[in-house]
């Protein structure tokens, strides 16, 4: 008999997997027992452990078996050479950014992007530009970049070397690249994108097209995201548009960002998702897509529901479910989990995120709407009341954060913790990341605004999950300690 009181990682995995939930969350697979594709990895997971043996190849020098799986990658990518990563697409991020930009070099940075791209920012001493997203007034939601803000900032900093952009954001909200690849080849600017949230846009032609199809320099996608591959599956695809010494380069830093003893159980699983999808991907998105689209139309018969799609944003990746709900997000999440064993991929505000994948059943996709619609009737006196409810607008709508340090040199400076209601135009120590989606609100080195503090203020009244590096107490944030500045 298994004593799981010394198991408690394995316990509460076997707790979850037991409450039998529907999962509409990462990894895009679903453990699905009826492929029988995926059986030959399931059943193999510990044969499979091995290492660079003969026969094996060697993800950091490939030349036999993973050259080959990733010539076919590329081809299912459409770009020039598509590399392995099992660091997820964090580690591609780093070795796209690395690659490609030198020490201290201006970039042109999507605000509302994922926390990796800050870390890579900082670790390579890049001066960050921002370019401001859109924003979704319905949703409170920053969104994509328009052509002009991209020549708005770049004119301003005509010395930058690169624009960073994030599309489909974590919302599935996609930029239209083609005009800013268009921009950005005339201006001899890099466009890499974080494409971490549409590795299956190339798998179907009734989703948005890839970066590699509009124009992208390099782009790191999450396989295990949206496709069924193991966690921290991720692929770094790089486009015709480089040379060779440039993708030499970030062959170097695909090296140093990744574990020298990379898992083959995960490469196999990428492989197989590359496969499984150029055979079958077409029938099942077009399957999956009238599903969404059916339940789209039933949930917006739900008073006070709303939907995000292509009504607000002009390039939308249906398989994400986005729904705006009158009662906090972070309510409905556990209220979802508790009573009616459905876990979303994450909420903020007063908005649900669902990941929807071709393995998700028709009677799953329906428990979404009848969970909320039976939430709705059980609540009806608070939905009612809080359907008028108005959130302060989103900080990134009204502001371009000023910089006084790099997130590096605070490392090193003196903190103090003020009331959260004395910190307004202090300067920051603190990283304030809302978790998921890992898009920082406030960084170390930023100063302090109103817009900040209320967003923050929101943010802990409904209980978010938000990550912090320093400060303890709830009501107070770390600063820069005062008469420290220099
Ligand atoms: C937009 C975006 N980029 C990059 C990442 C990092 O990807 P990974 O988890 O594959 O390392 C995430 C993770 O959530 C993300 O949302």
């Amino acid at each position: 008999m298994m004593n799981y009181d010394r198991l408690p990682l394995i316990k509460g995995l076997k707790d979850y997997m037991e409450e039998k939930n529907a999962r509409f969350h990462m990894p895009g697979h679903r453990n699905e027992d009826s492929v029988e594709e995926f059986s030959v990895l399931k059943e193999n997971l510990y044969r499979f452990d091995v290492t660079e043996v003969e026969g094996t190849d060697n993800l950091h020098y490939p030349e036999e078996i993973i050259a080959r799986s990733q010539k076919l990658l590329s081809e299912a990518m459409g770009s020039r050479e598509s590399l392995y990563c099992i660091n997820g697409s964090t580690a591609s991020n780093y070795a796209m950014i690395f690659g490609l930009l030198k020490r201290e070099d201006t970039v042109l940075v999507q605000r509302n992007c994922h926390q990796s791209i800050y870390h890579a920012i900082s670790l390579l001493e890049l001066k960050p530009a921002y370019l401001m997203p859109e924003m979704i007034k319905e949703f409170n939601l920053p969104s994509f970049i328009t052509l002009s803000e991209l020549a708005r900032v770049h004119e301003a900093y005509p010395e930058a070397k690169a624009v960073i952009l994030t599309s489909p954001t974590y919302h599935g909200i996609v930029t239209d690249l083609s005009p800013l690849a268009e921009y950005c080849e005339r201006h001899g600017l890099y466009l890499l994108v974080d494409e971490a949230h549409g590795a299956h846009f190339p798998f179907s032609p009734l989703l948005p097209d890839s970066s590699m199809k509009t124009g992208a320099h390099a782009s790191s996608v999450s396989f295990h995201k949206t496709l069924p591959s193991l966690t921290q599956g991720s692929v770094l695809n790089l486009s015709e548009k480089l040379t060779e010494d440039e993708i030499y380069r970030i062959r170097h830093y695909h090296r140093v960002f990744q574990s020298s003893s990379p898992s083959y159980p995960l490469l196999a699983s990428m492989e197989m998702a590359r496969y499984y999808m150029e055979e079958n991907g077409e029938a099942l998105y077009r399957i999956l897509l009238d599903r969404v689209a059916r339940l789209k139309k039933d949930l917006k018969n739900i008073s006070g529901i709303r939907i995000l799609d292509k009504e607000q944003v002009p390039i939308f990746d249906e398989t994400r479910l986005v729904i705006g709900t009158p009662l906090p997000g972070a309510e409905m999440d556990r209220i979802l989990r508790e009573e009616y064993h459905i876990q979303c991929e994450m909420s903020e505000g007063r908005s649900l995120i669902f990941i929807l994948t071709p393995f998700d059943t028709q009677k799953d996709l329906e428990s979404i709407f009848h969970a909320l619609k039976s939430i709705r009737s059980k609540h009806e006196k608070r939905w009612l009341e809080e359907e008028e409810v108005e959130e302060p607008p989103h900080p990134m709508s009204s502001h371009t954060p000023v910089r006084r340090y790099t997130e590096d040199d605070t490392l090193y400076l003196p903190a103090e913790e003020v009331l959260l209601k004395d910190a307004s135009g202090r300067v920051s120590m603190e990283k304030v990341v809302p978790y998921p989606p890992g898009i920082p609100l406030l960084l170390p080195g930023e100063v302090i605004t109103e817009e900040i503090l209320s967003a923050l203020t929101l943010y802990l009244s409904q209980n978010a999950n938000l990550l912090k590096t320093r400060s303890i107490r709830k009501d107070r944030l770390s600063v820069v300690k005062e008469g420290s500045m220099q």
